[in-house]
C-alpha cells in the first residue's frame, strides 16, 4: 500500500527525519533495524561497518579514532511505501556538539527513543527543547521491551512531565524482559506476538492475532488478556486519542513500543511513520528585508547549509556542505548563489542513500545533498538561483563550555584570529570577543568540539593555543531598547562580549548570575539561542 496519491509532486514524497536519543537508548540500532525494515539493507551491522569503514578514511580526526566514535551526522536515504525517507542521523554520543542541534534544523520531524526501564533522560530533554524552537511533530518509540521496563503508564507519565509533551499510545505492551509477550495495537485490537527469534524477517510485518479470537489462546493467558486489555483501557482513559493536527503542531506523540535489538515492533514504527509523518514544511525566510513562506512546491530552487564537514575524502582539502533543500527541482550543474552574492556551480552534489553515495542529478525540497566546495559554504548559508534569499532558523546555541584561548607566541596574534573566525564561521566552535579586550574566549556545547577545535588549530594552523578554563559558565545573546541595553553593558563590563557578528553576548559565571539579570533587567532579554544574522 502506498502512503501517497502516485500522481503527487516529488517533493511532496520526501520526509526528513531525525533520530534523537539519550546516548545508549538505542538510536543506532534502531537506525539499522529501520533501514532493515524497509528492505535498504539486507545485514544487521551495515551502518556500523560504514561508521568503521568512514573513521579509517578520514585522517584529521584523529579524535574519531581514539575515541572510536563517529563526530559527524550522516544522511541516509531510503524507500517505503512510496515515500523518500532522509534520516538524518544525529551523534548520541555523551561528548554532543551544536551538530546535532543544527541537524534537527533541516529535518521536518524527529523519533525520539527512549529506553523503557530509564525514561525520559536529560539527552533527550535537551533535544526536545531543540525540536521545540521549530515545533517538529516527534514520534516516540519505547525502546528494549525486552528488559525489565518501567510501568507503561509511568513511562507515559514521565513524558508528559517531563517534555510538556501530551501520549497517545498506538500500543500497549503485554509485560516486559522475560515475561514480554508482545503489544497489542490499540486501533485494531490485535495482538502482535512478540518473536524471540531475531532469524524472522523484519522487513515483513508482523503476524497478528485478534485480541477478541479464539486463537489468542495459543499467544496469551487468560488472565494476560485481561491485563492488556485493562491496561490499554486505562491508557487510554489516561491519553487524549491520536489528533494529527495536534501532532503536526508539536503537542503531541504517538507511542510505539518495540525492541530494536531484536527486531521487534520497527515494522509498526515504520509503518506509522508512513503513515503519520509530515513532508516538506513551508520554511520561513527572508527577501528584499521582508519575510516570506518559502513553498516546497516553489519555482527557485532555494535551500540551507546545516552542517560542513572537512575532509571526508583525505585525498582532497575539500568540505562536503550539507544543504537542505527548501523549494523548487535542483538538477546537477546549477548555479546557485549563497545570500552574500558569492555564486557556485553545483557540478558533483551527493545524495547519500542507505549503501552508497551516490553523485545527484535532481534533487526536490525536503532532500538533503552534499556539495563538494573549497570553502566557499558556510554553516547557515542559504543557497538560492536568485542569491536574495535567507532562511532563517539555524540558530547558535548558548554554550556550556567556554575556554580562554592563551597563544604560546603572542606574535601569533593575528594567525589566532584568523583561525578561531575561520572555525567559527564554520560552525565549529564560537567565538567571543570581550569588549574590554584580552584573549579570545571561545565557547562549545560539547567537550568534543573543543578537542576538534584545539587539534585543527594545530594541524591546520600551526599554532600551539593553551585553551584555558575561562572564568565563566555560560553565555546569552541579549537583546531590548538601546539605552536599557547600554545600562546593562556598563554594569557588566568585564563580562560583556561580542559574538562573530558583533552581536551583544553577555559571560554569566552562573546559571543563576543568568536568573539574577533577568530579574534585576526585565527590559533585557537574555536569548539561549541565537540565529545567525547575515
Ligand atoms: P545509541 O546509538 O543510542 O548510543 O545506542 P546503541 O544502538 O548503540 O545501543 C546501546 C546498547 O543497547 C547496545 O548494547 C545495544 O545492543 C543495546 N540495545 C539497543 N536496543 C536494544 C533492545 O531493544 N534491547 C536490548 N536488550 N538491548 C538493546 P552494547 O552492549 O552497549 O553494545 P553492542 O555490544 O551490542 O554493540
Amino acid at each position: 500500500m502506498t502512503a501517497i496519491d502516485p500522481a503527487a509532486p516529488e517533493w511532496a514524497r520526501r520526509r526528513s527525519f531525525a533520530i534523537i536519543s539519550h546516548p545508549d537508548a538505542g538510536k543506532t540500532t534502531l537506525t539499522e533495524t529501520l533501514l532493515l525494515s524497509a528492505g535498504a539493507i539486507r545485514l544487521a551491522g551495515q551502518v556500523r561497518a560504514r561508521g568503521e569503514n568512514r573513521r579509517t578514511q578520514s585522517d584529521w580526526m584523529k579524535i574519531e579514532q581514539e575515541r572510536g566514535i563517529s563526530v559527524s551526522a550522516s544522511v541516509m536515504t531510503f524507500e517505503h511505501r512510496g515515500l523518500l525517507f532522509n534520516l538524518l542521523d544525529t551523534p548520541g554520543h555523551e561528548d554532543f556538539s551544536e551538530d546535532t542541534y543544527r541537524t534537527l534544523t533541516a529535518a521536518d520531524s524527529a523519533i525520539m527513543v527512549l529506553d523503557a526501564a530509564k525514561g525520559v533522560e536529560p539527552r533527550t530533554l535537551k533535544l526536545v527543547e531543540v525540536c521545540r524552537l521549530r515545533d517538529i511533530p516527534i514520534v516516540t518509540f519505547i525502546n528494549k521491551m525486552d528488559r525489565e521496563a518501567l510501568d507503561p503508564v509511568d513511562l507515559l507519565e514521565d513524558i508528559q512531565e517531563k517534555l510538556a509533551l501530551d501520549t497517545s499510545p498506538m500500543q500497549w505492551p503485554c509485560g516486559s524482559g522475560n515475561r514480554f509477550k508482545g503489544v497489542l495495537d490499540i486501533a485494531t485490537n490485535d495482538f502482535l506476538p512478540y518473536r524471540k527469534s531475531v532469524d524472522t524477517d523484519p522487513s515483513q510485518p508482523n503476524p497478528r492475532i485478534a485480541l477478541d479470537g479464539n486463537s489468542i489462546s495459543d499467544a496469551l493467558s487468560e488472565e494476560e488478556v485481561d491485563e492488556l486489555k485493562e491496561g490499554a483501557e486505562v491508557a487510554q482513559e489516561l491519553c487524549p486519542p491520536f489528533d494529527p493536527q495536534s501532532f503536526l503542531e508539536g503537542h503531541l506523540t504517538p507511542v510505539f513500543f518495540g525492541s530494536a535489538l531484536r527486531q521487534f515492533g520497527v515494522r509498526e514504527l515504520l509503518e506509522g511513520l508512513a503513515d503519520k509523518i509530515p513532508g516538506p514544511a513551508p520554511m520561513e525566510a527572508i527577501n528584499n528585508g521582508q519575510t516570506v513562506e518559502v513553498e516546497p512546491g516553489g519555482k527557485e530552487v532555494a535551500g540551507f547549509v546545516f552542517k560542513v564537514q572537512a575532509n571526508m575524502d583525505p585525498n582532497h582539502r575539500d568540505r562536503v556542505a550539507f544543504v537542505r533543500l527548501c523549494s523548487g527541482k535542483f538538477r546537477r550543474g546549477m548555479k546557485l548563489k549563497t545570500e552574500a552574492g558569492k555564486q557556485l556551480t553545483v557540478s558533483s552534489p551527493i545524495l547519500f542513500f542507505a549503501q552508497d553515495r551516490e553523485i545527484a542529478d535532481e534533487a526536490w525540497a525536503g532532500d538533503v545533498m552534499g556539495v563538494p566546495n573549497h570553502g566557499t559554504l558556510r554553516v547557515g548559508d542559504s543557497l538560492s538561483e536568485s542569491g536574495k534569499l535567507r532562511f532563517s532558523g539555524i540558530p547558535n546555541f548558548a554554550p556550556e563550555i567556554l575556554r580562554r584561548a592563551r597563544l604560546a607566541d603572542p606574535l601569533k596574534a593575528k594567525h589566532l584570529k584568523k583561525a578561531l573566525e575561520s572555525l567559527a564561521e564554520e560552525g565549529v566552535t564560537q567565538l567571543f570577543r570581550p569588549v574590554m579586550g584580552g584573549d579570545f574566549i571561545v565557547g562549545a556545547v560539547g567537550a568534543l568540539q573543543i578537542d576538534v577545535m584545539r587539534e585543527r588549530v594545530a594541524a591546520e594552523y600551526g599554532l600551539d593555543v593553551d585553551f584555558e578554563p575561562a572564568p565563566y559558565e555560560t553565555a546569552r545573546w541579549i537583546t531590548g531598547d538601546r539605552a536599557k541595553l547600554e545600562a546593562f553593558a556598563d554594569r557588566h563590563k568585564s563580562a560583556m562580549a561580542e559574538d562573530i557578528n558583533g552581536d551583544p553576548v553577555f559571560l554569566a559565571k552562573s546559571a543563576w548570575e543568568v536568573s539574577y539579570s533577568e530579574e534585576k533587567f526585565p527590559d533585557v532579554s537574555f536569548h539561549r539561542a541565537k540565529e545567525r544574522s547575515a
